[in-house]
């Protein structure tokens, strides 16, 4: 989705701006732009449609001694074009503004404006925000400030944004509302941006704007107000400890294979201080477990790869403490009539914490008195702030679109949830907790995975021109099927399906033909051999089999045309071992039919719309 970068300080903007947009290249986008304001007060501003590389190239004079403001956009009102792209400017061509998030009431404003001789340039909701703000400066009464505000108050909907005013040379306003913003502090400069993803670079100081909070810098000095009133507010300044690392390949080419590469040590961090020999500690739930304890009803909500964790964490739930759990899309949720009250606990599921129907539907669990929990990877974003205790998933920084690491933090979330869940609860024992939670074995298992990868790139390479694929498991092993058809999409926009594999008999089996390979995820449990039978139903129709397993069994071999065997493991290590398989054979596909993997098309990284 689209991002934000603004600098204000003694140093040059292009190079911070430029190097600040290539960061959030990873959030996906189709055009982007510049504009800098010069100590001497000449306003420039560059726009190009396509990547950030050839926006660099279109400006010619790369210097500026005082404030510039810079934006990636995934367009959602008016077609990805230069005209479209941000900055936009009000009329009189004195403000100009970057905008993340939509104007819900663009048109009456458009009319309004319109009725006023105001000319519009673009198809844009951002450019009625300010060429409104525009509007009620240019009128005279107001200051820049006053003006900002004014027509804040008058607009529905999400914004992040970051404004400049030719008239305020010393001057940079932001504001927020749904869409995130984070200030960075040094000394006497600022950096703004829509994660911190651009300024990590540069400070560890920063100030995570609330929703309807507006900072406004006035030279060296800068002041957090409400966007309602002209009141001054406290500046919570945190120290935040994210890693540089996070942000560079290393050895990889792609961001999303280093991220693959990581789960070994992002599943540790993401257990560490949790697990005791006999106990699970999760210090985020202290507050509100009680309450966790005595409800009689889960529901959990999220989007995308986080709604396929949230399907394992319902079986995980459900098996070890007997507690009834309901798994709805966010987005589903928010509209649906939901069963929820002051005894039901609602678990949001968010990578990003940013995530717009992941919101509202948090939203809604509050308004209706339940526990909110949010499970999320981004300390300070607004699934943290908006639930009522919550648990971080500590895998740093995911910048590959398609979620890798996130999710099997997520899961290993999850597990731990459900298990001191079901022994507070009394449904496992001491002994099984115990058992459970021996988790040091695992690790080496993961890690041994990555042998595996070549003959992973083997069968991607045989199968590069499939069309479709159907990816097939039971029990907790259909969501990881349902995310491994999710991965292949994502990167490498080959049409795949996830199903429970013995209900793949009720239709997609007729679309078994020599030319569909099914990828069948095979755990030698109390589903084995139904499994073998759906296997041997695709066989006996020429479908193509690939097999992940965890079984060495004389029939896998005869029954697949090509077996990935991962290391003996119980079921619960399993679903993260066929789940690393599954990403390395997407992202292999995807690197073989020359996909951009960390940016693949039409997508975005965080959803800040509904
Ligand atoms: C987007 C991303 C997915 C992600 C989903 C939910 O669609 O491309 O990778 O799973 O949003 O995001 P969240 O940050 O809420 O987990």
């Amino acid at each position: 989705m689209c991002g934000i970068v603004a600098y204000k300080g003694h140093k040059n903007c292009y190079p911070i701006l430029l190097n600040g947009l290539k960061r959030l290249e990873y959030r996906g986008y189709d055009s982007a732009g510049i504009a800098c304001l010069n100590s001497d007060n000449k306003l420039s501003i560059t726009k190009r449609r396509g990547k950030v590389r050839e926006l660099e190239s279109a400006i010619t004079n790369i210097d500026c001694d005082g404030m510039g403001i810079a934006h990636t956009r995934w367009a959602t009102h008016g077609r990805p074009n230069q005209i479209n792209a941000h900055p936009h400017t009000d009329q009189s061509k004195k403000i100009v503004l970057v905008h993340n998030g939509i104007i819900e009431n663009y048109i009456p404003i458009k009319k309004f404006l319109l009725s006023k001789k105001v000319k519009f340039k673009s198809d844009t909701d951002t450019e009625v925000l300010v060429q409104l703000i525009g509007y009620f400066y240019n009128k005279g009464k107001m200051n820049f400030e006053k003006a900002v505000r004014a027509a804040l108050q008058r607009v529905d909907g999400a914004y992040g944004l970051v404004i400049l005013n030719k008239d305020y040379p010393d001057m940079m306003i932001a504001a927020r509302k749904g869409s995130p913003l984070v200030l960075g502090l040094k000394d006497s400069e600022f950096f703004i941006a829509s994660d911190i993803s651009p300024i990590i670079k540069h400070t560890q100081q920063i100030l995570y704007l609330k929703d309807s909070e507006m900072v406004v810098i006035d030279g060296k000095d800068y002041n957090v107000k409400s966007v309602n009133k002209d009141i001054a507010l406290p500046k919570n300044i945190e120290m935040i400890d994210y890693k540089i690392d996070d942000y560079d390949k290393g050895k990889f080419k792609y961001f999303m294979h280093k991220e693959i590469h990581e789960q070994v040590d992002t599943i540790a961090n993401t257990m560490r201080g949790r697990i005791r020999p006999d106990a699970v500690l999760l210090h985020g739930l202290s507050e509100y477990w009680d309450e966790i304890e005595a409800s009689d009803r889960i529901y959990i909500t999220a989007c995308g790869t986080s709604w396929h964790a949230g399907l394992i964490g319902k079986l995980l739930i459900e098996k070890f403490s007997d507690t009834p759990v309901f798994v709805e899309y966010a987005s589903e949720f928010r509209y649906n009539h939901t069963l929820i009250d002051s005894q039901t606990v609602v678990i949001a599921i968010s990578q990003s914490g940013e995530t717009a129907d992941t919101l509202a539907a948090i939203k809604k669990a509050n308004d209706y008195g339940a526990v909110t929990v949010g499970i999320c990877n981004v300390p300070g974003s607004s699934v943290g702030r908006e639930t009522d205790c919550g648990i971080y998933t500590r895998c740093g920084h995911e910048v590959g679109v398609a979620s890798t690491k996130a999710f099997t933090a997520q899961i290993s979330i999850l597990y731990l949830l459900a298990l001191k869940l079901a022994y507070a609860k009394g449904t496992i024992s001491r002994a099984s907790l115990k058992r459970h939670l021996d988790y040091d074995d695992s690790l080496k298992k993961i890690q041994s995975l990555f042998h595996q990868e070549k003959l992973i790139q083997k069968v991607a390479r045989k199968y590069k021109n499939a069309t479709d694929f159907l990816y097939l498991g039971r029990g907790l092993n259909f969501p990881v099927a349902l995310e491994g058809a999710l991965k292949l999409k994502e990167i490498s926009y080959i049409h795949a399906e996830g199903y429970p594999a013995a209900e793949m008999k009720h239709g997609p089996i007729a679309l078994i033909d020599k030319n569909m390979p099914s990828v069948f995820i095979v755990p030698k449990d109390k589903t084995y051999e139904k499994i073998i039978s759906n296997i041997q139903e695709i066989k006996s129709r020429k479908g193509k089999i690939i097999i992940v397993t965890n079984s060495r069994d004389k029939i896998l071999k005869e029954l697949a045309n090509d077996l990935i065997i991962v290391p003996r493991s119980n079921i619960y290590l399993f679903v993260h071992l066929a789940t690393i398989v599954l990403q390395l054979f997407a992202y292999h596909m995807a690197v073989i039919n020359k996909r951009n993997v960390d940016q693949p098309r039409n997508l975005a990284k965080s959803v800040t719309v509904e």
